[in-house]
């Protein structure tokens, strides 16, 4: 839907089918984007929506895929979409939701993950929940052992059936003691989802304590739930019978401003990313001031440039407070331009730098090791399936031909392909629409080079 958008916002250029981009690169980025709500706080807040009784208004979404499919499998649902009183809000009224077939949330489900984040609250709506098969970026297994192990505490019966799982609990939940064996985004989502509307306190150790997790308690908290966050990553949730509808504004996709601020860096160019803030991008910052980059933090927003020459740094990826996931894929495409070796050690996936091979197609030195590097001590202590990026540079990058393996693997061929000197190929674009709102407006307004191709 986005990508329709988009195509039509830029012209509709060569009128295809926007899967695949000639791209002329070489030339710096210029200019100012915006970015709104977070995507991974927008779709769990508008899975929020169906604890309530009464209308909720969620403010900053972000026009991307993942959240058209989250609003189609409310729709499925019975939950009333409409357009908010502002424009990018929407109203989410939950007061007829119902239980949808098991095809239906299939074929509405498309790749994502979201559909695991309804069992709570259609256990506690509906007393059954059916999850279909998930999606999602293929980086890794990405099981649901903690979701569904916690879920089983509270009361759940969970049955595994050919094309998904089915839960019931027809005698309501009731709070619990969950020790998360890893400090999971979504297991956490799950559990305070579950939590606010289960019977007594639920105690969550190991929890994840990324700002979007904050941002969606904040939410919870507006629609009546009772939630502390105490040291220690432990969250405790006294269930409450009953939660109203919530009118809240997205915390802004801190994901996306990093995006952007790699691209200035990885282009030499200057991009100003306006409602992007410091407090919950401090660990990108320190990274982005260690590589030789620049930025000046506004009011509206922070302008990111190249201080100078790039410099190698180390970075290991890891939960929050830590350098994000998501944050490695752009970056590394800044650091091909970097004078020297850099290293990032993955740490929370353990097959995500799958991207890097069109990168050393384009003249990277990359070199994966796939089970991390036995050097000296580190601060994030080493998982099993920890893998390492050796990245040297600075190496001129040439235009290829390549096909964008997940979203956002897929924004950092495209910055490598606006960083190349040459024309490139990018296939399977269409998937950057999960997670980044007008991505051809965006690049347009930034002076990117590039026509839609099929
Ligand atoms: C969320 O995924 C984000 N997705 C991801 O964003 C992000 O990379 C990730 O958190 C980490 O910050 C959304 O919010 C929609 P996890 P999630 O559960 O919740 C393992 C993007 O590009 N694990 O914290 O699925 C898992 O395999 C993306 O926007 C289990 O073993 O991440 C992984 O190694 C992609 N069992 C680790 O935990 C489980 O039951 C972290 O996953 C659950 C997770």
């Amino acid at each position: 839907m986005t990508l329709l958008n988009d195509i039509a916002a830029t012209g509709g250029r060569n009128g295809g089918s926007g899967e695949t981009l000639a791209i002329r690169g070489g030339r710096p980025l210029r200019g100012r984007v915006e970015v709104k709500g977070a995507k991974n706080l927008v779709t769990k807040a508008m899975v929020a929506a169906l604890l309530g009784e009464s209308p909720s208004i969620l403010r900053d979404v972000p026009d991307i895929s993942d959240v058209a499919v989250v609003r189609s499998l409310l729709e499925v649902h019975g939950v009333r979409v409409e357009d908010g009183d502002e424009p990018g809000s929407l109203r989410l009224d939950p007061s007829d939701a119902e239980s949808a077939h098991m095809e239906e949330i299939d074929a509405h489900a498309g790749a994502s993950r979201i559909p695991i984040l309804f069992c709570g609250p259609l256990l506690h709506l509906l007393g059954e929940a059916f999850i279909p098969d998930l999606g999602g970026c293929r980086i890794g297994d990405r099981p649901i052992d903690f979701h569904l192990d916690a879920l089983r505490k509270f009361g759940a019966s969970v049955e595994k059936l050919p094309s998904g799982i089915r839960l019931s609990a027809p005698g309501g939940l009731v709070g619990a003691n969950i020790h998360l064996p890893y400090p999971s985004v979504g297991a956490t989502e799950q559990v305070l989802l579950t939590a606010v509307r289960a019977e007594g306190v639920t105690e969550l150790r190991n929890a994840a304590i990324e700002p979007e997790i904050m941002d969606l308690i904040a939410v919870l908290q507006k629609m009546g739930a009772i939630i502390s966050y105490e040291p220690n990553r432990v969250i405790l949730i006294e269930g409450v019978s009953k939660l109203r509808g919530y009118d809240h504004r997205a915390i802004f996709d801190r994901n996306e401003a990093a995006s952007w601020a790699s691209a200035a860096l990885a282009t030499d160019g200057e991009i100003f990313v306006g409602g992007a803030k410091q407090q919950e991008m401090l660990t990108f910052l320190n990274i982005v001031r260690k590589v030789g980059g620049d930025f000046d933090i506004r009011e509206d927003g922070i302008l990111f440039s190249r201080g100078g020459t790039l410099r190698p740094v180390t970075v290991e990826t890891d939960v929050h407070p830590g350098f994000m996931t998501d944050w490695q894929q752009p970056l590394i495409v800044a650091l091909t331009q970097a004078r020297g070796a850099s290293i990032v050690h993955e740490t929370v996936y353990e097959n995500r730098f799958g991207f890097t091979d069109a990168l050393v197609k384009m003249g990277a030195n990359i070199t994966v090791h796939p089970h991390g590097l036995q050097d000296g001590p580190r601060r994030v202590p080493r998982r099993n399936l920890e893998q390492a990026a050796v990245i040297t540079g600075p190496t001129p990058l040439r235009g290829a031909e390549i096909t964008v393996p997940d979203l956002r693997g897929g924004y950092s061929h495209v910055i490598a392909a606006l960083t190349a000197e040459g024309q490139s190929t990018v296939h399977n674009v269409g998937i950057i629409s999960r997670g980044y709102e007008k991505f051809f407006d965006k690049l347009t307004a930034l002076g990117a080079d590039f026509d839609v191709v099929g």
